[in-house]
């Protein structure tokens, strides 16, 4: 699957070793050492199956989230749940807010259903021009909005989505908002759609970026329309949360002292690495395309994306060539933020590969 970053296999079966993985972005503190603790504690919950109904995982997300339980649907990743909505919800015409992550697409090829995209524009930097959006969008059954995007790192703000979702009511234009990297945005809790307590709204979460468990797979669906939520119950497959990816859920939520280290690492973090690739775009090398969330968009002046990915594997360092994005051309690539070490490295790499 080359439309996604992440795959570190292929080098590792060429017999590279010590890859720095900048095509997926996941926190680099890692597995919060609460949820270590308690898989070790808890490690005969692989001879039980889990609850069925999630009951007090579900209590804990609602919890973190300041939203009832019952709104809250789980699931083995969120991209189990993206899946799950589009099936319960089968739209017949699609809107996506584009470029943007490509499994919205994917999920729509399973059911029967026309699907078009709606062009961020990189002279407005991948900025979403709302008003010719949400007009557009008027024309369709459901919208697709990833807040913040991947791979342009753009947030829109929770007014503008407000403004959005109003219009698209009165079409009864459903509104599908991934927010799995919203939780990297400073003060998120009071900037997600999820305030605003709308049946015309799904929104998408996470636990596998901001928490480090994408080989665990816990993701969540926040939904006030109980008809879908009905439906999503009857055609889902039991169990499909696994009982330690049900018990993380549970831990690290909590785990009070990893979100507060996270949030201390982005913001600085995004800050460096972004005034460093800045000099680049100073020499007139890149062009960095400012980003709110744990990845950063750049277009590359003098080399392909898959030429500066080559040089870069060279260096044991995995970029994600983002030539392959809708609306994207052979110039961009993404890259991760992770901690001062690696960013340091791959700043070093940068300099030897783009001299
Ligand atoms: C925007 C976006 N949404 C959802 C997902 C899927 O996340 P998960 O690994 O929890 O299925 C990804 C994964 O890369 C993503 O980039």
């Amino acid at each position: 699957m080359e439309i996604h970053g992440g795959n570190i296999y292929k080098l590792q079966r060429e017999g590279r070793k010590d890859i720095l993985d900048y095509s997926s972005n996941i926190n680099p503190l890692g597995v919060p050492e609460s949820l270590k603790k308690a898989v070790l504690e808890n490690f005969l919950l692989l001879e039980r199956y889990p609850d069925i109904d999630y009951t007090e995982l579900r209590e804990k997300i609602g919890k973190y989230n300041n939203i009832p339980a019952e709104n809250i649907i789980v699931g083995n990743g969120a991209t189990e749940v993206l899946f799950l909505y589009m099936k319960a919800l089968k739209p017949k015409k699609v809107l996506i807010a584009a470029p943007t992550f490509a499994e919205y697409e994917r999920a729509l090829k399973n059911i029967d259903c026309i699907i078009d995209f709606f062009q961020m524009k990189e002279e407005n930097n991948f900025v979403l021009d709302k008003e010719n959006f949400m007009k557009k969008a008027a024309e369709y059954d459901l919208a697709v909005i990833c807040n913040p995007n991947n791979p342009t790192g753009k947030f829109i703000l929770k007014e503008n989505i407000f403004e959005i979702n109003e219009y698209l009511e009165k079409s009864n234009t459903k509104l599908f908002i991934d927010e799995c990297f919203i939780e990297f945005i400073k003060g998120w809790e009071d900037k997600t759609a999820a305030g605003f307590k709308s049946e015309n709204i799904f929104i998408l979460r996470a636990l596998t970026k901001f928490f480090a468990l994408p080989g665990l797979r816990l993701g969540y669906g926040i939904v006030f329309n109980k008809k879908i939520r009905e439906e999503i119950n009857n055609i889902r497959e039991p169990w499909s949360v696994n009982a330690f990816a049900d018990l993380a859920g549970k831990v690290i939520l909590n785990d009070e002292e990893y979100i507060k280290n996270t949030e201390k690492w982005i913001a600085e973090e995004r800050e460096w690495f972004t005034k460093e690739l800045k000099k680049f775009e100073n020499n007139k090398i890149i062009k960095v395309y400012e980003t709110e969330t744990n990845f950063i968009l750049i277009k590359l002046y003098n080399k392909t994306a898959e030429e500066f990915k080559n040089m870069m594997t060279e260096k044991n360092i995995l970029v994600r060539n983002a030539s392959n994005f809708k609306f994207l051309d052979k110039s961009f690539v993404r890259l991760a933020i992770k901690d001062r070490d690696k960013n340091e490295k791959v700043i070093k790499a940068m300099k030897e590969v783009l001299k």
